[in-house]
């Protein structure tokens, strides 16, 4: 079991955070980051999910018109954002990674649906990955809906044939920054016991 400064890492003191420090995130902990995400699960282990980390101002600049207004500086001040997207072909790829069942890719071939369905699904819960294998390696992030997906999508990612979720900013986060923390649903208000 984790230590309780290790829970506290990971959910009880971690924010979501709207201002960084200038502290860079570099190329590394960016491999860092996704060698640690990866091993997270998804339904045959098909990993639907595709990063774009944008690190250059001209890769920020690029972004800054999708952007709503609430999230523009903050976006374009951070250290890293990371594009969560997904691959809505991901199935060609689960000859390599569910190798023990040959017939996976078929599952998905010829049905749109249930490729949409677990590509959306997969690919966010390797969003919600990312944002926790983060804070595992001393990073804090700023995950944003919004913004205008289909404008990412023509502008980033028409080309590989991706789709964008959400974003994320990546980098040390600033406390000065902050809201309040919000209050959280109670286990009666969450949850049932059956
Ligand atoms: C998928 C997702 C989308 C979000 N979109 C935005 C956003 O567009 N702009 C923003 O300022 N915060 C956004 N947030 C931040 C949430 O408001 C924040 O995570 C929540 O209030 C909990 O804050 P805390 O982690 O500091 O307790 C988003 C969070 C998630 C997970």
């Amino acid at each position: 079991m984790l230590e309780p400064a290790g829970q506290d890492l990971l959910f009880r003191e971690a924010r979501s955070h709207n201002r960084f420090t200038d502290q860079p995130v570099t190329d590394d902990e960016l491999r860092a980051l996704h060698d640690l995400l990866k091993q997270g699960p998804t339904s045959a282990n098909c990993s639907p999910a595709r990063f774009l980390f944008l690190r250059s101002q001209e890769a920020k600049l690029k972004l800054a018109p999708t952007l709503s207004s609430g999230n523009h500086d903050k976006t374009l001040a951070a250290p890293v954002t990371a594009i969560v997207a997904y691959d809505p072909r991901f199935y060609e790829k689960l000859p390599k990674l569910f190798p023990h069942n040959p017939d996976a890719e078929s599952w998905f071939t010829g049905n749109d649906s249930l490729a949409a369905t677990t590509a959306f699904r997969n690919g966010s819960l390797q969003g919600a990955y990312l944002i926790l294998a983060a804070r595992a390696l001393g990073l804090d992030t700023g995950p944003m809906s919004g913004f205008d997906n289909a404008m990412v999508d023509e502008l980033f990612l028409a080309d590989r044939g991706w789709r964008s979720n959400f974003l994320c900013n990546i980098g040390h986060g600033d406390p000065a920054g902050l809201f309040p923390r919000s209050p959280r649903l109670d286990f009666d208000e969450a949850c049932v016991l059956l």
